[in-house]
């Protein structure tokens, strides 16, 4: 990502850049990193449990097997699947960065993860305990699930969907959008879910991008006791706005999932009801077998820079990569186990670990709608409790924030069904991990940190259970088969005890093809920075033992809550606000979402109706984030200054504003353009301005 960095255009020509100029066009130096300080004293260790090891689904032999031969690995873990056509190459290198895995091989994602269980005589089998927010449930069996998707593939196929074309599902967190995706993974078509927290004018660029045929949406959700509207959104995204003059031109349908009732606009012709077009639908659909790098699905991330990326991923490498880490990591035993993965279907822990790792490998799991506080703060504890959840999946954020509500809650539910926890999403401090392991884990379940992202579609580094020691606040290790390593700026290992950026030296099955559209971005991106390496963007420090412990992203993107942000994305958002002459975002440390947005702006002076008071800008300014991105990119601070430190090429200096926003002492301002800026912002503040 180091690259995309350098895309970035001054705003101010430069003067000949000293040295000391091109250091901040680098990545930040991950060792001085500040953020998770406490990680670097963490001395406590967890030997794997012998009572776990005597079952686990991981074990030893499977580092060596993979050490001895990777690809014999993978072929064995990707013969896991049902293909209907064997493959019979595993690895096809000769166009890197663009790998493609078992190419020759034939299959189907939907057949995979539903109708092969109906085939083996696991129909009955419950797939989903569905949990609504308001207390509606479902039990759907995986022989539901076939009927559902048949119909539904019938549906899309009615609607003029077909092999390759894309359909965007902007859906709440219920069974309908589970079967959207396998619907149109059954037909060959390609899912891009875009998150509900996502506005209008987000969807709508992730629509145009992916030229979408179809958008598959919900009257409404239901979220903290009312109803999200979500329809409104997706007549608004398709509608002509300033940023895009016309209506979205590819999309021919939208169809519409009732679930709040709420009354809703219509379209005739282009909106359809799902109950009108699937429900009369046949349960007979032969699924479209397609090779294995046919696309599954396209899902945006934030770059470093501009627009977010469309990442792809293919059908034969990553189905492999997902179930099969699905099975050593979580440990899965689909006769007695239940699995609940709190992630949102919209972001890929909820593809790679809700929809296609644990259906492929037959999991009874728990999906809910809602949030964790409605209608108490108990909720997912007495969800555990009343389903016997015994392998649970969240993320750090989610753990801080029941820490702050008091153990006293989870403590109020049997919680001795759980066996094995999981955290994914931003490095888990260690404080977080041991709350977690003594208050939900009883100190007898091994806690998995799992680290990977959208780009690996699945688990790179993670300890695995039973065999693996494990150490609050350390991934630990790769995975078996996944060739990770931190190196310094040169590209070099670094040695036990030092930092470095984090590498994957060696393709691997799941391992994203692209960017939507735009091959020369995919290389530039991820694989110039390093020779032959896929940079990963996040800092990384090896210990003395060569355990893993992740340290944060080393370039300008934030992670909120487990959401990948950019702060020049939201720049953009800010300085087309009328009121708006410059903005400057950063992520400051934040105890409970990881991090948060700080904004700084600079105010027009000829601008008209701005209120005198900051507070009053900061609100307006707020609304706007929310309304253009969506309420996930809500700055919690906008701070209204006179200048912004750039440097003398005209590059915002985030670190300087980082250490303001966090209230430490500035930190080395010598490559200023002019350093009276940073006191200039400080004496503003002190003086609430
Ligand atoms: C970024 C990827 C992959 C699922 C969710 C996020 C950070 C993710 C961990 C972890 C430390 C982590 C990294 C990474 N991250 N998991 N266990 N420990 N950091 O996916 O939105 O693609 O974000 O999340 O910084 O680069 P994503």
């Amino acid at each position: 990502m180091a690259n995309d960095v350098h895309e970035s255009p001054s705003a101010v020509p430069a003067e000949s850049p000293s040295s000391n100029d091109v250091r901040e066009d680098r990545p930040h130096d991950p060792r001085h990193h500040v953020t998770l300080e406490n990680l670097h004293t963490e001395r406590r260790s967890f030997a794997p449990l012998a009572s776990f090891a005597a079952h686990s689904n991981a074990t030893l032999f499977e580092y060596k097997k993979a050490e001895a031969d990777s690809l014999e690995y993978w072929k064995e873990a990707a013969r896991r699947l049902v293909w209907k056509e064997e493959f019979s190459e595993i690895l096809d290198w000769s166009d890197a960065p663009v790998a493609r895995w078992f190419h020759d091989g034939v299959l189907n994602a939907c057949d995979n993860a539903v109708d092969r269980h109906v085939r083996e005589g696991r129909g009955d089998r419950i797939a989903f305990h569905f949990v609504g927010e308001p207390g509606d449930t479902q039990t759907i069996t995986y022989s539901d699930m076939h009927e559902r998707v048949q119909k539904a593939a019938n549906g899309l196929l009615s609607l003029g969907v077909g092999k390759g074309d894309r359909v965007a599902i902007y859906l709440p967190q219920i069974p309908e959008a589970v079967v959207a995706m396998l619907a149109c993974a059954r037909i060959g078509a390609i899912h891009s879910v875009v998150f509900g927290g996502f506005s209008a004018a987000s969807l709508r660029q992730r629509i145009d991008d992916a030229e979408a045929k179809l958008v598959i949406t919900a009257d409404g959700g239901n979220r903290r006791g009312s109803h999200l509207p979500l329809k409104p959104l997706v007549d608004e995204a398709l509608a002509p706005s300033i940023a895009h003059p016309g209506f979205a031109a590819s999309v021919e349908h939208v169809l519409v999932v009732k679930r709040t009732g709420q009354p809703t606009e219509w379209t005739d012709e282009r909106d359809v009801w799902w109950h009108d077009v699937v429900d009369p639908q046949p349960a007979e659909h032969e699924p479209e077998w397609v090779d294995a790098e046919h696309p599954l699905f396209i899902l945006y991330t934030s770059g470093t820079t501009g627009a977010p990326k469309g990442l792809w991923h293919s059908t034969g490498g990553y189905l492999t990569g997902a179930a099969h880490t699905h099975r050593i990591v979580f440990d899965l035993k689909p006769e007695t186990d239940v699995y609940w993965c709190s992630a949102d279907v919209g972001w890929i822990t909820g593809h790679t670990y809700i929809v296609y790792g644990p259906m492929i490998n037959g999991a009874t799991q728990v999906l809910y709608e809602g949030t964790p506080d409605t209608p108490h703060q108990g909720r997912w504890w007495e969800i555990i409790q009343e389903y016997g959840v015994t392998i649970f999946y969240t993320a750090p954020t989610a753990i801080r924030t029941f820490m702050k509500w008091g153990e006293s809650i989870p403590d109020g539910f049997d919680l001795s069904s759980l066996r094995l926890l999981g955290s994914v999403g931003e490095p888990i401090n260690p404080e977080a991990w041991m709350w977690y392991r003594r208050v939900i884990g009883g100190e007898r379940c091994p806690i998995v940190d799992t680290w990977w992202q959208t780009e690996t579609g699945s688990i790179m580094i993670s300890p695995l259970p039973g065999v693996t020691a494990t150490k609050p606040g350390s991934a630990m290790t790769a995975m078996p088969g996944i060739a990770a390593d931190v190196v310094d700026d040169e590209g070099r290992p670094v040695r036990g005890g030092e930092g470095g950026y984090l590498v994957i030296k060696e393709p691997w099955p799941s391992m994203l093809r692209g960017i939507w559209g735009d091959r020369a971005r995919f290389a530039r991106t991820y694989w110039n920075r390093f020779d032959g390496m896929y940079f990963a963007g996040d800092g990384a420090k090896k210990d003395i033992d060569g355990d893993l412990w992740l340290l944060g992203r080393v370039d300008d993107v934030m992670n909120v809550s487990g959401h990948r942000l950019t702060t020049t994305e939201i720049e953009h958002v800010l300085v087309a606000h009328p009121w708006v002459a410059e903005a400057a975002v950063v992520g400051a440390t934040d105890a409970i979402t990881g991090q948060a947005v700080v904004a700084f702006v600079i105010v027009r002076g000829d601008a008209e109706g701005v209120p005198d008071d900051g507070a009053a800008i900061a609100d307006a300014l707020r609304t706007h984030v929310r309304k253009e991105i969506g309420p996930l990119a809500k700055p919690r601070d906008i701070l209204v200054v006179s200048e912004v430190p750039k440097t003398r090429s005209g590059k915002i200096m985030r670190r300087l504003l980082r250490d303001v926003a966090e209230n430490r002492p500035v930190g080395d301002v010598t490559t200023l353009a002019d350093s009276s800026v940073m006191d200039a912002i400080k004496d503003g503040l002190a003086s609430g301005k």
